[in-house]
């Protein structure tokens, strides 16, 4: 046992036995296609507009700094893909090759990446909502759009869309590859049909001043502004790439399909986000995009093309759910596989005979999603989504390059490019990022570990799988 816990036994992910071998079925396109579907999400669709208020038409600046430290980060997450077990991802890798406490740590912090983040595109799908009803001629009684810091009571529609995803899953729905490639589709044309409409309406003054708030993150009056306090915050934009990181075994050839799907997909949306954000700003000064809970809808209405307005929201509302879908999966398989190493209650990874789906656990993630959707601010949601998410990527960016060095011969299926460089990237860029935050952030942050250290040596660390002394009865 090292400082840090005890560490779990790595086990390759190829099963050698044919019959629990997935099917090498997928190359590159299919990999962009499957990063693509997983990233688009309520990044683009609205938190642009709060990117846009903390950085000013330098908001493009922001979607480029958070991409490229994001690709770092996933080149290091397939390396670690193709080398350890999947389930789990950050948290089983850290188990592995640092130890149990940090593992913890990065597991808890998980539980903000995945949890959160359905929360935030729960609240972002309502602000579309709300504005595609609106023009439908239907108005929501206000008191039951927001939670109490924006004048209402909870914002029901957000709560709806999360517990519905959460029922879906307890019933043992997973995501469709046919299904991902109808939505990726619908998102891309809906953001293509919003560069063609809306180009027009560009206008190269609002570029000017290009940064009014600067490049470091800080505090003004009206909250956190410059370059960095929009990337910290667009970061949300990126992430979900984990989709094609843990698709590994199932990648025709690994080795150049891996590097092609996750720099393709990065390239790709970083591409796309730039464009987008390139024209919202020409259309609209950046300070009106950031008071909308449904930007790009706003854009389209003042540009005088209320139908296709209709038609984005309609988009968003349609495909935002899978990205949700996509998360709410993701953290009840880390709750599942804390709880079967100990860690958590063992209740929580009974899975449903039935729907074998692990129900309990999908319901109180969906329990956990819908009251903070419910209840909190899109922005603040996000940043803490985000904030644990960079601690899962450090932890990655680490990993990856002790274990080059612990176990250079091992097999890795596939490799990460220029690993110390690519690596120590990845860990400076989300430390970078993660500075950026808003000091209230960082706090609530601070306070989230340590309630979870709490549980950890209170509960989970007397119980772990891995102690000789544990029994199989803790929980
Ligand atoms: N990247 C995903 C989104 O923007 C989480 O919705």
């Amino acid at each position: 046992m090292g400082i840090f816990g005890p560490v779990k036994p790595m086990v390759r992910s190829k099963d050698p036995d044919p019959g629990h071998r997935l099917k090498p079925s997928l190359s590159w396109p299919h990999l962009i296609a499957l990063g693509v579907g997983a990233i688009v999400g309520t990044g683009i669709y609205t938190l642009i507009g709060v990117g846009a208020e903390r950085a000013g038409p330098a908001v493009i600046l922001s979607f480029a700094i958070a991409g490229a430290v994001c690709a770092c980060a996933a080149l290091a997450y397939a390396e670690l893909a193709t080398m350890i077990p999947t389930a789990g991802s950050a948290y089983t890798y850290t188990y592995s090759v640092i130890g149990e406490t940090a593992a913890w740590v990065v597991g808890w912090s998980l539980i903000l990446e995945y949890s959160l983040a359905c929360s935030t595109v729960a609240v972002g799908w309502s602000g579309y909502l709300v504005g595609w009803l609106h023009a439908a001629g239907v108005d929501l009684p206000q008191l039951l759009l927001a939670g109490p810091h924006g004048g209402g009571l909870v914002n029901l529609p957000a709560v709806l869309v999360a517990l519905g995803i959460a029922a879906m899953l307890m019933a043992g729905t997973r995501e469709s590859a046919t299904l991902n490639i109808v939505l990726v589709v619908i998102k891309l044309v809906a953001l293509a049909a919003f560069v063609a409409l809306a180009l027009p309406g560009f206008q190269a003054g609002h570029f000017q001043p290009f940064m009014p708030y600067g490049f470091g993150s800080h505090a003004e009056a009206g909250g956190t502004r410059g370059v960095m306090a929009a990337a910290a915050i667009v970061f949300f934009a990126f992430y979900g790439f984990d989709a094609v990181a843990t698709s590994a075994e199932e990648a025709r050839n690994p080795g150049r399909d891996l590097t092609i799907g996750i720099i393709g997909s990065m390239a790709v949306c970083t591409t796309i986000y730039i464009l987008v954000a390139l024209t919202a700003i020409g259309a609209l000064p950046f300070t009106a995009l950031g008071q909308s809970p449904e930007p790009l809808a706003l854009v389209l209405r003042v540009l005088d093309h209320p139908l296709a307005a209709w038609a984005v929201a309609a988009a968003a509302l349609l495909a935002l759910p899978s990205v949700i879908l996509v998360m709410m999966y993701g953290q009840s398989r880390i709750f599942f596989v804390m709880a079967r190493d100990g860690l958590l209650p063992r209740a929580l990874a009974r899975v449903s005979p039935r729907s074998g789906a692990p129900v309990l656990v999908t319901g109180i993630t969906g329990l956990f999603v819908a009251a903070v959707a419910g209840f909190f601010r899109l922005d603040e949601i996000a940043e803490l989504a985000n904030a644990g998410t960079l601690i899962a990527f450090i932890a990655v960016g680490g990993c990856m390059m002790l274990l080059r060095r612990r176990a250079p011969e091992a097999v890795r299926v596939f490799r990460c490019p220029w690993p110390y460089l690519v690596g120590t990237l990845a860990i400076l860029g989300c430390l970078y990022l993660l500075i950026s935050l808003p000091e209230a952030t960082l706090r609530r942050f601070l306070i989230w570990n340590l309630i979870g250290l709490g549980v950890y040596f209170a509960y989970s660390r007397p119980r772990s799988a891995l102690l000789p002394s544990a029994t199989t009865t803790g929980g």
